[in-house]
Order: C-alpha cells, then sequence, then structure tokens
C-alpha cells in the first residue's frame, strides 16, 4: 500500500466556508497524529475572496493547481457583497469542476446519527434507514454544448456521447461493489421520451453485463422516482446513478429527505474508485469535496454555523481520495455519537440549525474529541 496521506488544495471561499472549513481541517490534524498519514495542504482563494483580490473568481494559477493536486477541500463561495459582479463568486467553483473534469456528483442520503430521523418532514415509518448514494452526472447533458438563445426562441442541446456515459456507469458500478454484497444499483433516466435517455439505457446496461455482472441494475424513470422518494424512499437504498438534469433536481430533493442543510455532505469525483480512471498520485480518486450548503451570509461571522456537512465532506474524501475507510468510518461515527449525545444521557452539542445553542466551535470539539478517541 502506499504511504498514508497527500496534496490537497484547501479552498474555504467566502462568509461560513472559512468558519466551517477551518474546524474540519483540525479533524484532519487529529487523523494525521493518530494515523501517522501526512496532508501537504494548500491553501488559496476562490469565490468572492478571490474577486476582491484578483477581480477574478478562480485565478488560473488556482486551476492549474486543482489539477495537480490528490484532492480538493472546498467551502462555500458567494454572498450578498458580490451581487452584481461578473463574473460572480459561484463561477469559480464551475470554472474548477470544468478544469478538473469531475463528472460524478456523489450525494449520500442517510441520516446522519440515529436521532436525526426526528428532522425529517417525511414520516418516521417511510424514512427511517434510508441509506442511498445519488450520482449526479456533472459535466454533460443538458447544462453544455451549444445554446441557441434568441428573443423568441432557445435551445439547450440534451446531449450525451458513450464515453460521457461509461465513465458514470463505472463509478456507479464501483460504488456498489464497496459494500459486500455488492449493493442494487438504479440508473434514471426518461427512456419513453428522450432519445439520449435510450443510448443512456443501453451502455449503462452494457457496461453493467460486461464490467459489473454482480451487481444488479434496474432502470427507473426519472418522474416516477421523483414521486417514490417521497412514498418510498428506502426501496432505492444502494446506489442510483442518473445525468445532470435529473441528477439536479432528484438530488435537491433527496436533500430535502433528511431535513438538515447543515449536515449534508458532497464530493465530486474524476473517476471510479478502484479503476484507473481518474486515478491521483496515492492510489485513490482525484476529487473535490464540499458541503452542499452555500456561504449562509445570514449567520456568518458569529461561529454559529453548523460544522457537520463540512466535516462529513472530510471523511468522504478520506474514503474516495485517500483510500482511508476506517478513519472515514469513525468520523461519521464521531458526528453521530455527538449528535446524539443528549438522547444517549449526555449534555446537548447541537448548533442552532438543528434546534441547539452550541456553537460552532462546541461541537467541533465534541467531535475532535470523539475521533481522537476512535482513532
Ligand atoms: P445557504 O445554504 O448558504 O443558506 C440557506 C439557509 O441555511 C440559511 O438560512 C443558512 O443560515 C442556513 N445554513 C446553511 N448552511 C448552514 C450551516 N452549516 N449551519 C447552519 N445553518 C446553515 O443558501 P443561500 O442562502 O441560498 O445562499 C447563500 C450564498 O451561498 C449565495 O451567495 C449562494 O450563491 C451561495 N451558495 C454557494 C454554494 C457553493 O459554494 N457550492 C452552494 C449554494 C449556495
Ligand atoms: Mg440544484
Amino acid at each position: 500500500t502506499p504511504a498514508k496521506g497527500g496534496k490537497i488544495l484547501v479552498l474555504p471561499g467566502d462568509h461560513i466556508g472559512p468558519e466551517v472549513v477551518t474546524e474540519a481541517l483540525k479533524v484532519l490534524d487529529i487523523v494525521e497524529q493518530a494515523t501517522g498519514a501526512k496532508f501537504e495542504r494548500d491553501f488559496d482563494l476562490c469565490g468572492g475572496c478571490a474577486l476582491d483580490k484578483h477581480k477574478d473568481s478562480v485565478t488560473e494559477e488556482v486551476l492549474k493547481k486543482s489539477e495537480q493536486v490528490d484532492a480538493v477541500f472546498f467551502g462555500s463561495a458567494g454572498g450578498p457583497e458580490w451581487g452584481t459582479a461578473q463574473p460572480n463568486p459561484e463561477s469559480g467553483l464551475l470554472r474548477i469542476r470544468k478544469r478538473m473534469q469531475i463528472f460524478a456528483n456523489l450525494r449520500p442520503c442517510k441520516f446522519a446519527s440515529k436521532t436525526m430521523v426526528e428532522r425529517s418532514p417525511i414520516k418516521r415509518e417511510v424514512i427511517e434507514g434510508v441509506d442511498f448514494m445519488l450520482i449526479r452526472e456533472n459535466c454533460g447533458g443538458a447544462y453544455y454544448g451549444n445554446k441557441i438563445e434568441e428573443a423568441d426562441y432557445a435551445c439547450d442541446p440534451w446531449e450525451y456521447s458513450r464515453p460521457e456515459i461509461e465513465r458514470v456507469a463505472r463509478v456507479a458500478g464501483a460504488l456498489a461493489l464497496q459494500d459486500d454484497p455488492p449493493v442494487p444499483v438504479w440508473s434514471v433516466d426518461k427512456a419513453n421520451v428522450l432519445a439520449n435517455s435510450r443510448v443512456w439505457r443501453r451502455i449503462v446496461t452494457e457496461i453493467f453485463e460486461k464490467e459489473f455482472p454482480h451487481v444488479k441494475l434496474q432502470h427507473q424513470l426519472a418522474d416516477s422516482l421523483a414521486m417514490l422518494f417521497i412514498t418510498k424512499p428506502t426501496a432505492f437504498n444502494g446506489v442510483i446513478v442518473t445525468d445532470n438534469t435529473f441528477g439536479d433536481i432528484l438530488s435537491d430533493e433527496s436533500g430535502g429527505l433528511t431535513g438538515s442543510l447543515g449536515l449534508l455532505p458532497s464530493a465530486s469525483l474524476a473517476g471510479a474508485p478502484g479503476t484507473d480512471l481518474g486515478r491521483n498520485s496515492v492510489g485513490g480518486v482525484v476529487g473535490l469535496y464540499e458541503p452542499v450548503h452555500g456561504s449562509a451570509p445570514d449567520i456568518s461571522g458569529e461561529g454559529l454555523a453548523n460544522p457537520v456537512a463540512q466535516v462529513l465532506s472530510l471523511a468522504m474524501m478520506l474514503r474516495y481520495s485517500f483510500n482511508m475507510h476506517n478513519e472515514a468510518d469513525s468520523i461519521e461515527e464521531a458526528v453521530a455519537k455527538v449528535l446524539d449525545s443528549k438522547a444517549d444521557g449526555g449534555l446537548e452539542i447541537r448548533t442552532g440549525d438543528l434546534g441547539g445553542r452550541a456553537t460552532t466551535k462546541d461541537m467541533s470539539e465534541a467531535i475532535q474529541a470523539e475521533v481522537k478517541r476512535l482513532l
């Protein structure tokens, strides 16, 4: 096995971004101390902070760095003070995504701890036990290509070609195989009406027959899945893979299922774990990791932000980019323990978004202590 650790580019961004990134990196310090792994950290700017300094949301230098590191750890970008600025702060992240070719956006949908099920807007008996990974293709489809925009006519070509479909299908297969036995995979499309969906379905089927014969693949129509997410979400425990447009909508919907923006991590991968595709210098996958939430300008500067989404993004980084599965599991376990501390007879350690009164630092320190104990 290669030496543990590697090179990361840290882009804290704006508002609560730096607040939660600082705390998550303290957890990384503890992982280093406990395991001997070493993470070389290069800090730079992206978003409004980059606009202020360089008059651009991201510089060419940072884009180059993003291609050279093993992983990027991102906070959040944007805020009302850059309201009319062009380019806008959020464009920096889009340019990094494109440069890194992080085509697979992963959003886990599960409860960060057992008591968090109470926060869901869905009835407990329907939502309890939900545990799926949603993969959104993020470099193709209707959001790219040559758009036509006229006064009375517009066209967004919704295109996919074989290599784009094959690579995201491989991510789904590889993730399913991380469980033993492998979890099932659902490929989501609108093959009843869209030509590109029919090609998507045929190519995904081919890849699974050839490369993942032991993974069960099923096909699901996107509109029907939107309903089933609400009525029968646990029926999809496993891996779900879909295109850019459906993935955009379904990932927001799946985020809503658990009801806590401050707890949702994400990963964007340039390859499939365990394959040569997108492999970084330490045998993991090149990826960018960030919370689902934005920069929360309404609470920034007050030490009130929930650090959990950023900390869980760190766990995903360790798992996919650095093959540190045990450490990732321990971080998730530590977070769960802290979220449930009151239910388990201890003090309540929850930030305001979870109905508690803890500060970012309180919660972070509790998580750090727990990680230290577990590693
Ligand atoms: P937001 O996610 O920043 O905030 C929505 C609400 O959730 C706010 O009330 C906020 O206080 C709360 N919240 C979010 N994260 C929290 C946390 N960790 N702890 C406690 N409360 C939390 O979304 P919003 O307000 O629509 O956007 C604010 C800015 O962030 C905008 O400039 C937007 O463009 C940007 N944004 C950036 C993203 C990114 O960097 N990837 C993603 C989404 C939005
Ligand atoms: Mg969206």
